[in-house]
């Protein structure tokens, strides 16, 4: 058995590395908007103000998705666009503006997969405390029956949150994420308890709004590979995929299992100790109500650095890395959905996966990017052995369709499947695309 005949080929963005149009028809402000003017966060200077200025241009770019022959486009919705202020008033021209995108991606032939909070929270909110505030699940609630009613079933699948090891590890422990905060512990486990809150709250709005839809989220998280492929190896990468370790925050199971198994991990009082947060059973119930799909983003395995000679079991000197410097680890794939799918019992779906590259657009006006070609190549054979053992995989997500604003990095980091000149906006597909485009047409049968 190969890729399943309804395989959901895609390709990620998210609001704010994308679209641009930071206040247009009415859009409030996010945190990255407001943030990377005020200090020295992003390289360069650089600021999500006009990114890809997709919120303009996104006809021309379903239509290069079409070109591709996607099957899907992971999309994030922005906070502030929909309503300035976090709750209240609507702006119903930044609604209509995902009313419209859907509309085109379906048009197109294109399943519309959109996350509710890839990171942009509103500046507003942010002032009374963001996700430190009780009063934050509701807000989020509200958010999402603004969104979910305005797009009902439009929307295949729907993804609550975006990487919360991300936003709370990089924004609120290591500073380097908007609101580059160091939160101390019980802050930490104040806001996480807010925030599965936040997502049970939400997937009751889905489910009662988009019957039709299905409602997962998109973690990350580490993946270790096992040293060797013994049976006892891979449990050992198992044990330590699932573990909680003393940077918590970051752990697949600080978030997975209170969503997907209904209960605190189990060492969480060794890392947090008396600041451990509780729920009431209502809420327990709440948070981990059963979702369709386990999506995760995954690009490269953990690697322990260390003494003897500073490499991870599968690194050596000189081993393959992207051009930011991660290790090309194609397995990781395939481990990434036996493990999640274990240990959750869902079907995975492989929300982001990519490599970012120096691409430039050559004097043949074309852009070559075999690494990224052969990165793609690599990982997607392991997510067809992954198919082929029977594990159940939704679909592969390459992240991302265009290049875009990559956070703190501003815009020298490309991961796009289309090369974006920023001096004029102007849209190449690179090599990789042409060759995505290929295989999505054979269904993955020309690997
Ligand atoms: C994960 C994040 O979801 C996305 O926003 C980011 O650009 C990619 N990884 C690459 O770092």
């Amino acid at each position: 058995m190969s890729f399943p005949k309804d395989f959901l080929w895609g390709a990620a963005s998210a609001a704010a590395q994308v679209e641009g149009g930071w206040d247009a028809d009415g859009k409030g402000e996010s945190i990255w908007d407001t943030m990377v003017r005020e200090g020295n966060h992003v390289a360069h200077g650089e600021t999500p103000a006009v990114a890809c200025d997709h919120y303009h241009r996104f006809r021309e770019d379903v239509a290069l998705m079409k070109e591709m022959g996607l099957k899907s486009y992971r999309f994030s919705i922005s906070w502030p666009r929909v309503l300035p202020e976090g709750t209240g008033q609507v702006n119903t021209a930044g609604l209509q503006f995902y009313i419209d995108l859907c509309d085109a991606l379906l048009e197109a032939g294109i399943q519309p997969l959109a996350t509710l909070y890839h990171w942009d929270l509103p500046t507003a909110l942010y002032n009374q405390g963001g996700w430190a505030n009780p009063e934050s699940p509701r807000w989020f609630e509200e958010y999402a029956e603004v969104v979910s009613q305005a797009l009902g079933d439009r929307v295949y699948a729907w993804m609550t949150f975006n990487e919360p090891q991300v936003f709370v590890g990089l924004g609120h422990v290591l500073g380097i994420h908007a609101p580059f905060r160091h939160d101390d512990s019980p802050t930490l486990c104040t806001m996480t308890k807010h925030i599965l809150l936040a997502h049970g709250r939400a997937v009751s709005v889905l489910r009662r709004n988009c019957p039709c839809a299905l409602v997962g989220m998109a973690p990350t998280g580490d993946c270790w590979l096992p040293e060797d492929h013994t049976p006892e190896a891979e449990e050992q990468a198992y044990q330590k995929s699932v573990a909680l370790p003393k940077n918590f925050e970051f752990s697949n199971a600080w978030w997975g299992d209170p969503i997907f198994l209904g209960r605190p991990p189990a060492d969480a009082e060794n890392a947090v100790g008396e600041h451990m947060y509780t729920l009431t059973e209502e809420e327990w119930a709440s948070v981990s109500q059963k979702l369709d799909f386990y999506g995760f983003n995954c690009y490269q395995a953990t690697a322990e650095y260390g003494p003897p000679d500073g490499y991870g079991s599968y690194a050596y000197q000189g081993s393959p890395k992207t051009a930011i410097g991660w290790n090309i680890t194609p397995e990781v794939l395939y481990y990434s959905c036996k493990f999640w799918h274990r240990r959750y019992g869902l079907p995975v779906l492989i929300t982001e996966n990519g490599y970012a590259g120096l691409d430039f657009v050559m004097l043949d006006g074309h852009v070559h990017d075999p690494q990224r070609t052969d990165f793609m190549h690599r990982y997607l054979l392991q997510v067809q052995r992954a198919i082929e053992e029977g594990i159940p995989v939704l679909g592969y997500t390459y992240w991302s369709f265009t290049d875009n604003f990559e956070w703190d990095s501003g815009y020298s980091s490309r991961f796009g499947l289309v090369y974006v000149d920023y001096r004029d906006q102007k849209r190449t597909i690179k090599d990789s695309g042409y060759w995505y485009r290929d295989v999505i047409a054979s269904n993955g049968a020309n690997l």
